[in-house]
């Protein structure tokens, strides 16, 4: 993935915001439930965070509290910290997460999860588990119509196209997977799920 995401970087928040390449999308309701996510967010109560695979920062503008971002791409870093100015943001691997037992109140991460295979999920959790005492995980909610996994053909602006492997999440199911958790959000396009 790391290829990829540094080389989307700069075009990553037209998914959020529906331009480039996803000006033409069609996707209803999006732009609504997208409010909604980030009030979801911005009303956890204020923890010490750290936003596993933080990306750009579009989310992790809205967390509530002293905030970390991780992520492996130093692109999509850039762009967080100019964004989330308040936030400290730090390089590294999901799988090893360099800090030490509960240096966390949460962790939170979104549309990561969704991109792991089984033996990567295992991986994270436990990493997840060891820095924080709980876990809230924000992805892709499952359509109706629509595979709980599929491995897409993406296309940047550049014309590359890369191979990625996707999950869509209906809420209790992701709730279950993570071992028991509260459904924070559920729509159309986001779930959030919390589990401690
Ligand atoms: C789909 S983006 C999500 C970004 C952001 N959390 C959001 O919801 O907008 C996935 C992010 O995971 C990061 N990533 C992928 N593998 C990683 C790893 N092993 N450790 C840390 N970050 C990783 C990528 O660089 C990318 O920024």
């Amino acid at each position: 993935m790391r290829d990829y995401y540094d080389a989307r970087a700069a075009e990553y928040d037209d998914w959020y915001l529906g331009l480039g390449l996803f000006a033409e999308r069609d996707r209803p309701g999006w732009k609504e439930e997208l409010a909604a996510l980030e009030r979801a967010i911005a009303s956890l109560p204020w923890a010490h965070t750290l936003d596993v695979a933080c990306g750009t920062g579009f989310l992790t503008q809205y967390l509530p509290g002293e905030i970390v971002g991780l992520d492996q791409s130093e692109q999509m870093l850039e762009i967080a910290r100019e964004r989330v100015p308040t936030a400290t943001f730090t390089q590294g691997d999901a799988f090893e997460l360099p800090f030490g037992p509960w240096a966390f109140e949460r962790v939170f991460t979104a549309h990561f999860y969704g991109h792991l295979d089984q033996t990567e999920r295992g991986r994270f959790l436990a990493e997840a588990e060891r820095v924080a005492p709980e876990l809230v995980v924000c992805d892709a909610a499952l359509r109706s119509g629509r595979e709980h996994e599929e491995v897409q053909e993406r296309v940047l602006e550049d014309g590359s196209t890369w191979t990625v492997y996707k999950r869509f999440f209906a809420p209790e199911e992701l709730a279950a997977e993570l071992g028991g958790g509260q459904v924070l959000f559920s729509g159309d396009w986001f779930v959030v799920v919390r589990c401690d």
